[in-house]
Parts: C-alpha cells; structure tokens; sequence
C-alpha cells in the first residue's frame, strides 16, 4: 500500500496531482504538503491530510514522513525557470537542498521518490529539434542547473543506495485549474484566461519560437504510469523526456481564434524569458519513455484548446 507524501501540493501540478493521487490510493494514504496554507487550494488542505513541510527544513521533513509512515515522495516544491533568474540564490537553495533532503530521507525511510525535471536542463548546444533522451545538457539558467543536477543526483541514490528514483522531463505544463508560478512557458497558459477575459493577448515570447508543451492531465497521467511502471524494464530513471505537442505562439493563437473568431494577439516580447525560451529544445524525442514505460499523451494542441476554452468560461463565469 502505498502512503504518499506530496510537497509543493499546491503549486501548478501538485493542487491537481494530489486530488488525484486520492481518487487512486485512497484520501488517507496522500499527504499534501506545503509551506504555507493557501486559501485558494481549500479543497487541497480539507479534503485529506496536509502538513506544512519547508522542504530545506530537513528535520520537519523527516517528521512527517516518520509521522505519516510514509513510503513514497512526489517532490513538486520548485522555483521555476523565470523566478529562478531573478533570484538565482534562492533557486538553488530550495531546488537543491530541497532534493538533497528529500533524497535523504528517502534512503534511511526507504521510500520511493519522483521528481520532475525540465526541458529547462537542455541548454544551447543541445540539438533543437527532436532532441534526444541522452544528449548535451549545459543550461543556461539557474533553474536547469538544478534540474541537471537534480538528475544526476537522483540516478546516484538509486545507484549507490538502491533509492528507487524516478523523473520526467516535463515541458510547459497547461492546466485551467492553478496558474504556474513564473515559468518562461506560462504565456501558454495566460493566452487562454485573456482570450476569454478580453479577447486579446499580448505574448511575451515572440512568433516563431517553438516549445514541447503538454495538457495537465497527461502529466499527471505520466507520473503515476511512471511511478508504477516495472522497474525491470527501465533503463532510464532520470529523467525521462516525454512531450505532447510543440507549438509556437501563432500556432496556439490560431487555435483559440477558431472557437474565438475575434480573438487576437500582439507581442510585447520579454528579453529574459524568450533568450530562456531559445535556449530550450523546439521539440523532444520521447521515444525511450514511449518505449521502457508506454508513455502515450491524450492531448494535442486542437483537442487541449477545446477542453481549456470550456472548462476556464466556467471557471471564470463567462
Ligand atoms: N514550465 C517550466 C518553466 O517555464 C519549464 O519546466 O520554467
């Protein structure tokens, strides 16, 4: 039986993933954590058991997962592309020491752990397009940094101490129900809340720049396919490029304008973000995921769009 702890539970993935985790483990054996309450995640707190983990307190960490008798760690708790490049300290702080702790406590509790990485651990001398599973990764920003070395120390706790680790390289991540928090892909999310508002977005990645990108439930999808996939038949552990779809900002745009005909979209293009976002693969090869795992997305960009336009008009009573 497994008893899951979660951290960042209420961040962009984790609000969604742990409501989920319930439905599949059952209320009880899924702790959400957090550093503080949130009174938009309501539902996330009241709706099983949550506990406030700082994820550099390495002693509070181990506490919960003593307390909870916990045998499984899903480590959401990040800082994110953007953030990270306005507070580089900080990103290494929480991405690492985060890790580190995380990865500790699982070696002496004996739990499994998944942990995202990121397209974000590709940097520019990675090959562009169709970028495969094992390539250059020199990043060029601090939230990489700690994604490359989140892999690498991931694949040594599960080489020097057994610690069953395992992780995906997650693209831009598009979900109605909780914003990102300051990642260069958010424009794809924040295209549809303005589309809906106000009929129009300003985008601040420029046309022409391609980005994997993927609809929140195939992501959560991959995390339990992977955290249940056969351990014989991994080659890979960390981490694992999965993709959905790569697109462009005129690509999405078009998209939206066939349910929104006004819509429109002009650019007010952000010099950080987009030298981040050209930094980055325009598409991955997923195919070793595809193949040790049976990794397999629902959602294309046609199909994301619809079900995004539907359920945000309700969301924000339009
Ligand atoms: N969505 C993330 C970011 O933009 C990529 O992992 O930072």
């Amino acid at each position: 039986m497994r008893k899951i702890l979660v951290t960042g539970a209420l961040g962009q993935i984790g609000s969604e993933l742990t409501l989920e985790l319930r439905k599949i483990y059952g209320t009880d054996n899924v702790i959400a954590s957090s550093r503080r309450k949130k009174e938009e995640q309501k539902e996330v707190i009241e709706s099983g058991p949550f506990e406030i983990v700082e994820v550099t307190n390495a002693k509070q960490m181990a506490e919960v997962v003593q307390k909870h008798k916990v045998n499984t760690i899903i480590h959401l708790a990040a800082l994110l592309s953007a953030v990270g490049e306005q507070k580089p300290q900080q990103a290494w702080d929480i991405n690492m020491n985060g890790l580190y702790n995380v990865l500790e406590v699982a070696r002496e509790e004996n739990c499994s752990v998944f942990t995202p990485s990121s397209i974000a651990a590709f940097g520019p001398s990675t090959p562009k397009d169709k970028t495969p599973q094992d390539t250059i990764q020199r990043p060029g920003t601090m939230y990489g940094v700690t994604k490359v070395a989140g892999e690498v120390l991931c694949d040594y706790y599960f080489k020097k101490f057994g610690v069953d680790t395992r992780g995906v390289r997650f693209p831009g991540l598009i979900s109605y129900a909780t914003l990102p928090g300051g990642g260069t892909t958010d424009y794809a999310v924040h295209i549809y809340y303005d589309a809906i508002k106000q009929g129009k977005y300003t985008s601040f990645i420029d046309k022409g720049t391609y980005m994997d990108m993927m609809y929140m439930p195939d992501a959560l999808n991959s995390i339990v396919t992977l955290m249940e996939a056969n351990p014989d038949k991994l080659i890979h552990r960390n981490a694992f490029n999965i993709s959905a779809m790569s697109f462009e900002p005129e690509d999405i745009a078009a998209e939206i304008k066939k349910h929104i005909p006004e819509f429109e979209m002009d650019y007010d293009v952000d010099p950080v973000r987009q030298s981040i976002a050209e930094s980055w693969p325009n598409s991955l090869d997923d195919s070793a995921a595809r193949e040790e795992w049976g990794w397999d997305p629902k959602y294309d960009l046609a199909s994301m769009t619809t079900d995004m336009l539907e359920k945000l008009k309700v969301k924000l009573n339009k």
